[in-house]
């Protein structure tokens, strides 16, 4: 008989016949007679219940010992279940054991568990409630995005992990060595030659596709990148880690005006992707996680985004530096405990906060005729703070070469990004999305640890 997911089977119109299905024991039950197990696939939430009769031949020697986490295939007769919540269960004809799961040393049992102690078992946290949902989430996820890109367009573009120019000019990467790190090799002046490395010069992992985005979004025009990113700041928040997912959409002939236009109807179009097929992980969320997580989306699809520039924002935050650890004036940058208070206290929904001071903002972004802001914008979302990162980029190569040097880096060095603006410049605009932020604001979850499969965040590398 062909295995079918318990998803599919549960979605029948009606019992009857023979179904057979695969999966991991979550509770075993034993009767007078019988056992009641609870397969779980992955395919749902949802368990579905067998019964297991002591009629067949293997059950005292192969079910009856079974034990949380085995796995086994069942063949059976689908019936109406006569108990609550389930619609259907399978009396079992044949059931056939792949591999038992030792219940002394099994680390999962049917009390819960803390999401701490979960990350030290980061290999077997997939098989709970919570971990099943978020990977079947961040998977669809994926998908509507994809889907909300290709839809308009945008060519998808596999930007390099490995580089040799550092993106946003923070001095936060890590570096691609093959040199051997107890004997370096050195110049006469004793700096390391890197001449003699694999690539010949100095390379990191890379902390942004933008500025190779750029380059096809000036010939295709509308583009985006969807890949991992890699940041050594050593900042051991719920919000950071060192390997990150990150959506880049990069489009010409766009200033910022569309690129917000953009990001909001990206994370609405995506939101309602999740409300049309991953509700009842949704719900879950909502009963087991955070019980404000629907309506907090709801509210982002429903809604326009609020926008307002940073002076305007600075405005509001500075009456109210008394509740803030961080004081801030103009100039400041804006932190996680400003950028929640406007989104949740002040305007109870995203906020996009436009034309922030040049200082506090990476070279490219375009110099606005004041002289003292560029044209970024950050959205700002409840509960998460900073989601989305976005600019117009300087087109102009005169001012782009003026503010690399403020920023002390070398345009030789960007000599290819430097002629996009030599050949054929035009007004172009993109953001970029933190992956995990968004599954954080769509879960519920707290950790960014928590919603990607195996995390990197610094001393911890494990799985
Ligand atoms: O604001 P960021 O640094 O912007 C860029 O990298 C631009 N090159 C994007 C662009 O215009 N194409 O990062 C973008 C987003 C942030 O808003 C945040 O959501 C996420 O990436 N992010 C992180 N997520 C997890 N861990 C980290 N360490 C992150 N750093 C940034
Ligand atoms: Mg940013």
């Amino acid at each position: 008989m062909k295995p079918m997911r318990i998803k599919q089977v549960l979605a029948r119109e009606a019992a009857g016949g023979d179904v057979m299905i695969q999966g991991w024991i979550r509770t075993k039950r034993d009767s007078k007679g019988f056992s009641f197990l609870e397969i779980n696939d992955g395919s749902m939430m949802a368990n579905i219940q067998v019964v297991a009769d002591e009629k067949l031949a293997n059950y005292a020697s192969e079910i009856v010992p079974l034990t949380t986490g085995a796995s086994v295939a069942i063949e059976g007769t689908l019936v109406d279940s006569p108990g609550k919540g389930q619609k259907y269960e399978i009396h079992a004809e044949r059931i056939m054991v792949f591999g038992g799961a030792d219940a002394a040393s099994y680390p999962l049992q049917k009390k819960r568990h803390s999401f701490e102690f979960l990350r030290t078992i980061a290999h077997l946290r997939p098989r709970t409630n919570t971990f099943g949902a978020i990977a079947r989430v961040r998977s669809g996820l994926s998908f509507a995005i994809h889907q909300f890109f290709r839809d308009r367009g945008f060519v998808y573009v596999h930007t390099p992990i490995i580089t040799a120019s550092d993106c946003e000019g923070a001095g936060e990467m890590f570096k691609v060595t093959t040199l051997d790190l107890a004997n370096v090799p050195r110049t006469p002046n004793g700096a390391i030659d890197f001449e003699q490395d694999f690539f010949g010069k100095p390379a990191n992992l890379t902390v942004s596709g933008q500025l190779e985005g750029e380059i096809f979004a000036t010939a295709l025009s509308n583009i985006y990148t969807f890949g991992p990113t890699f940041r050594a700041e050593n900042s051991n928040t719920a919000r950071h880690l060192a390997e990150f997912w990150m959506i880049e959409p990069e489009m010409a002939f766009c200033d910022l005006d569309g690129d917000m236009d953009l990001a909001e109807a990206f994370l609405q179009e995506t939101i309602q992707y999740l409300f049309d097929h991953h509700m009842e992980d949704l719900e879950f969320f909502n009963q087991r996680i955070d019980t404000t997580v629907l309506e907090t989306l709801h509210n982002i699809v429903d809604n326009p985004f609020e926008r307002l520039s940073y002076t305007d924002a600075m405005a509001i935050l500075v009456k109210h530096n008394d509740e803030f650890e961080y004081k801030v004036q103009w100039g400041s940058d804006i932190q996680t405990e400003h950028e929640r208070h406007l989104s949740e206290t002040v305007f109870k929904k995203p906020v996009i906060v436009t034309d922030y001071p040049k200082s506090i903002k990476a070279f490219y972004m375009k110099l606005n005729g004041d002289d003292r802001t560029v044209r970024a914008m950050d959205i700002l979302a409840p509960r998460i703070g900073e989601i989305i990162g976005g600019s117009q980029r300087e087109d102009d190569i005169a001012t782009l070469e003026r503010r690399m040097r403020e920023f002390n880096l070398d345009p030789k060095d960007y000599w290819w990004y430097l002629d996009l603006r030599r050949y054929g410049s035009v007004p172009h605009s993109g953001f970029g999305l933190g992956f995990e932020r968004m599954l954080l604001l769509v879960t519920g979850m707290t950790n960014i640890r928590d919603v990607i499969p195996f995390p990197r965040t610094p001393k911890n590398a494990e799985f």
